[in-house]
């Protein structure tokens, strides 16, 4: 069987910041227009008053301490609460296309690789600003492919299902050069004015350049991948095309972002190291072995529980980075960004494992070897 190896990786953050204190500041102001605004509604107990967020909690419950974003002004505007994006003319790429060639680029660049010579695109992340054309459909065009695309989706965990199914692909012979793409812009997912998760997401875009071993230099074995599913309904993002539809019974139907923080915090800290332990295991990769973890950056929290889980021993900083201060979750990229940023000082030989967790529930899981 055909072995495949990460030949490269790229990222991109956007430059716009927003802090725990801009963001609270501005969920504070809308909660209270709405409970000044309701205040009858409120005192006869017909409405629930909205409680205020704190910038304690957040660096406390999660340990994020900003968020990089797509757009700054429209999130904090107590009006919009979302993020100002200007709709593409008919002929233009989607503005996910453009976010996402931004980690693209460097990726094939790093390589040396030209686009034309990538033979299946994967677009893995959260959601797809289109239904069709496929937004990988769109970056195959713009890197000049003439192979295969299509777009995937398992929330947080969609970059290791995107490297699961191009290392099966590679192994299998049906492809040689793939490219996993994970432009998330979780801000237009999210709900700003929702307390309990408007702190939670950033945006930021990811890419990973799979190819077959054939005695290249540098680069990463890919010594294992797996995923696996145990359905949840604990977080869930309504979103969705039958929106228009649903509006047509209920005008004011709201879809949004939810979840129980508490049960996913539970049953994901259970279950995501069974995933990567029940490869490693596959392997014959014992965690002594493993030098390092990239986690799924969504809970500071989970990050030290998980590491330890999947380690056998506690988490440090050298063994299990955390880059959710910075960057707060960005999804399916932040395991990608994770290992990026995090990898360079590793040694020919070292092994480490990738796991990302999220919604479904679903949890993907990659050893890596460095070459
Ligand atoms: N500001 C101030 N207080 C807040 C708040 C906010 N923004 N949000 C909630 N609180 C309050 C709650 O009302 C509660 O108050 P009470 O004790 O008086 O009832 C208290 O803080 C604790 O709330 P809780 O929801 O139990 O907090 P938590 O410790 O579980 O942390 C999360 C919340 C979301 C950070 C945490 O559950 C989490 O990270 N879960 C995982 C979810 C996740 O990461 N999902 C993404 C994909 S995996």
């Amino acid at each position: 069987m055909r072995k495949s190896i990460i030949r490269s990786t790229g990222h991109y953050i956007p430059e716009a910041v927003i802090t725990n204190e801009e963001l609270v500041a501005s969920y504070n102001a809308w909660a209270e227009r709405f409970n000044s605004d309701n205040a009858a509604a409120i005192a006869s107990g017909d409405m629930a008053e909205q409680l205020l967020s704190s910038v304690d909690f957040i660096k406390n419950a999660s340990g994020i301490e900003r968020r990089h974003v797509v757009e700054k002004s429209g999130i904090l505007n107590i009006d919009t609460m979302t993020p100002k994006i200007a709709p593409r003319a008919f002929e233009e790429v989607a503005f996910q296309a453009e976010f996402a060639m931004k980690a693209v680029t460097p990726a094939l660049e790093k390589a040396g690789v030209s686009g034309a010579d990538v033979d299946g695109v994967i677009v893995a992340s959260s959601a797809q600003q289109r239904n069709f054309p496929g937004l990988a459909c769109e970056i195959q065009e713009m890197i000049g492919s003439n192979g295969f695309s299509f777009d995937l989706t398992m929330a947080c965990a969609s970059a290791l299902y995107g490297l699961h199914i191009a290392n099966g692909m590679i192994q299998s012979g049906q492809a040689r050069r793939m490219l996993v793409c994970s432009p998330e812009i979780m801000t237009c997912i999210n709900v700003h004015s929702r307390r309990d998760v408007h702190f939670i997401f950033g945006d930021a875009s990811s890419a990973i350049l799979v190819e077959a071993d054939e005695g290249q230099d540098g680069g990463w074995d890919v010594v294992g991948t797996h995923c696996q599913n145990k359905y949840s309904i604990a977080l869930r993002s309504d979103f969705g095309f039958i929106n228009a539809a649903e509006r047509t019974v209920q005008p004011d139907y709201a879809p949004g972002l939810d979840q129980d923080g508490h049960k996913v915090f539970k049953d994901v800290v259970g279950f995501a190291p069974t995933v990567a332990r029940t490869m490693m295991q596959d392997i014959g990769l014992e965690p002594a072995d493993v030098r390092r973890t990239w986690l799924h950056q969504a809970n500071i929290r989970m990050v030290d529980m998980i590491a330890k889980r999947i380690l056998g021993r506690d988490r440090t900083e050298e063994n299990a980075p955390g880059i959710l201060h910075e960057y707060g979750n960005t999804s399916s990229s932040s395991v990608v960004i994770n290992f990026e940023q995090n990898s360079e000082d590793m040694a020919s030989g070292e092994h480490g494992v990738m796991c990302a967790f999220g919604a479904g529930y679903g949890v993907g899981a990659a050893a890596v070897r460095k070459r």
